[in-house]
């Protein structure tokens, strides 16, 4: 556990959440968003926090049996925010009142705030000079204020937009200052963290030596095992692990034949010849590539190289005397995830890692130091670690790899043009700047042969299709809006330098409903 001071949210199951974490981790603060379930006395104490916010949600205050924080919170003696629903649940728990939304009153999107009350008040003083734009989402609103607060700032479906208790350092806000539509929400955060004494301490210089620290404490001098599949997450993981426990780490890297142009080549050097890290490459694509034979339905590709990565990772790390760890990538996203508000699945492990089920099997604990850390974060530590910023800013890549970017039989033949067509789009796209604008780009092979003429004669190859996604989180995309020229020159390219196809189509469909892989 982190020792720098702690700021709890508390969520109760707002859509944005997630971000509030972001805004605080952008002012160096230390957060961890916890569902109200979880939060009760015996957890406030443990947890200790230097600030509370209550999250925004989507239940009502006034139905029986709704969402609240443990009455405690209030006696802490800490500074809390309330956002929304958070607001409504702060200033019932202390006495306020709240009313039922109508359509009049409700505030969906932007609002405008209008300065209320004193205009000196430590958190709110740079807002009060002008009307300022919020972003709001309510249907319920704040009708009388709990004993001790004054209001500071009104909407029109909000008289009490803003509300405070400066001698408590209560502070309740109907819109949600974390979203981007909230211009001035950041200075709010800022306010309040340096209002609750929160020094900013949380850097990444200072995450990298707290997190090396932390793994000498679990592993201590046991030995523990690291699967590389090459992109960020792992690859991060492996050079902290590294730094911390030297050669008491060994990576496993399984090459299943379906990794891209180089792409095996260029771990190795990386992990084995640059970074010293003792490294098994278990190179087994005869074994995918024979067990792939015949099999073009999708599910049956993923199944079959799923078990057999676990047979070969079983087989490289079972001969690796004394392995007592597995360490793995896990992302905070996908550990708030696990614990979501809906009460939501227990902690899964990441599938994409290809390893689930492994820890059990094989009588291992795991190592995740990324638990904490959201996916820039990871890039972040990944540069206080020295990784090369293009190995950094990759584009992700699936487990399954080419396989599901070869829809119907996959044959040595196709994967062979697919990599040559794949390393061309790729090197288009970084001549062009446009690497770094888009979430993820490949070639997919299609299971056609087209007709065309090159020079005098007739060509009888296999056509291709290019994406390019933009994306946040890989949930959600949509297609990349590449220039006609581009889309020109990269076609020709392809065609002229790469033996096998003849024909180039780019895929312009979003997600939903298409997902970005095309398998
Ligand atoms: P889809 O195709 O579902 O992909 O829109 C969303 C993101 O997930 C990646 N992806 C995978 N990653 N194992 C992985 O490690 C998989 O089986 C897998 N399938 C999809 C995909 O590349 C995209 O980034």
């Amino acid at each position: 556990m982190t020792q720098h001071d702690r700021l709890l949210i508390i969520d109760f199951g707002s859509q944005v959440t997630q971000l509030i974490a972001r805004r605080l981790r952008e002012l160096n603060v230390y957060c961890e968003i916890h569902p109200y379930q979880k939060v009760d006395d015996a957890f406030l104490d443990a947890f200790a926090p230097k600030a509370v916010i209550f999250s925004g949600g989507p239940d009502s205050v006034m139905r029986p049996g709704s969402p609240r924080p443990p009455k405690s919170v209030y006696e802490l003696g800490v500074p809390i925010l309330g956002i929304c629903y958070g607001q409504q649940v702060m200033m019932q728990d202390l006495g306020g009142t709240v009313e039922a939304g109508e359509h009049a009153t409700a505030e969906f999107g932007r609002a405008y705030v209008e300065p209320a009350g004193r205009s000196d008040d430590f958190l709110f003083g740079w807002f009060l000079e002008g009307r300022e734009q919020v972003w709001m989402s309510h249907g319920d609103h704040v009708a009388a204020l709990a004993p001790g607060f004054e209001v500071l700032g009104t909407s029109p479906g909000a008289p009490f937009a803003i509300a405070a208790d400066p001698a408590r350092r209560f502070y309740a806000v109907q819109f949600h200052p974390e979203v981007h539509h909230t211009p001035n929400g950041r200075t709010l955060y800022e306010n309040f963290v340096r209002l609750a004494g929160f020094t900013g301490d949380w850097t990444m210089e200072a995450y990298r030596d707290e997190a090396i620290r932390l793994i000498r404490e679990q592993v201590g001098d046991k030995k523990v095992i690291c699967g590389l599949s090459g992109g960020v997450d792992s690859s991060v993981a492996a050079v902290l692990i590294h730094e911390a426990i030297g050669e008491n780490l060994t990576c496993v890297f399984v090459d299943h034949g379906l990794l891209r142009h180089n792409e095996a080549d260029e771990v190795v050097a990386m992990f084995r010849d640059h970074y010293n890290i003792p490294l098994i490459h278990a190179e087994e694509s005869e074994l995918f590539l024979g067990a792939l034979e015949g099999v073009s339905d999708p599910e049956e590709k993923r199944k079959t190289i799923g078990r057999l990565f676990i047979d070969v990772f079983q087989k490289y790390a079972g001969g690796i005397e004394g392995a007592e760890f597995l360490a793995q990538g896990t992302l905070y996203p996908d550990v708030i995830e696990s614990v979501s508000f809906s009460g939501g699945p227990s902690v899964t492990i990441k599938s994409h890692h290809n390893v689930g089920g492994l820890p059990e099997k094989m009588g291992l604990k795991l190592v995740e130091p990324l638990r904490e850390l959201f996916k820039d974060e990871v890039r972040a530590l990944g540069h206080e670690l020295g990784l090369p910023a293009s190995f950094i800013g990759r584009h992700p890549f699936p487990g399954p790899g080419l396989a599901i970017r070869c829809p119907g039989e996959i044959t040595r033949e196709k994967l062979a043009i697919l990599r040559k067509a794949d390393a061309v789009y790729i090197d288009q796209i970084r001549r062009h700047g446009l690497y770094d604008e888009i979430w993820q780009a490949f070639v997919a092979i299609l299971p056609v042969r087209t007709v065309g003429v090159m020079g005098d004669g007739r060509t009888y190859d296999f056509a291709c299709a290019l994406r390019a996604v933009t994306s946040v989180d890989g949930m959600t995309a949509d297609y990349y809006p590449f220039s006609h020229e581009f889309l020109g020159e990269t076609a020709t390219r392809i065609i002229n330098e790469v033996k096998g196809i003849n024909r180039v189509t780019y895929d312009i469909t979003s997600k939903p409903p298409g997902t970005i892989e095309w398998e």
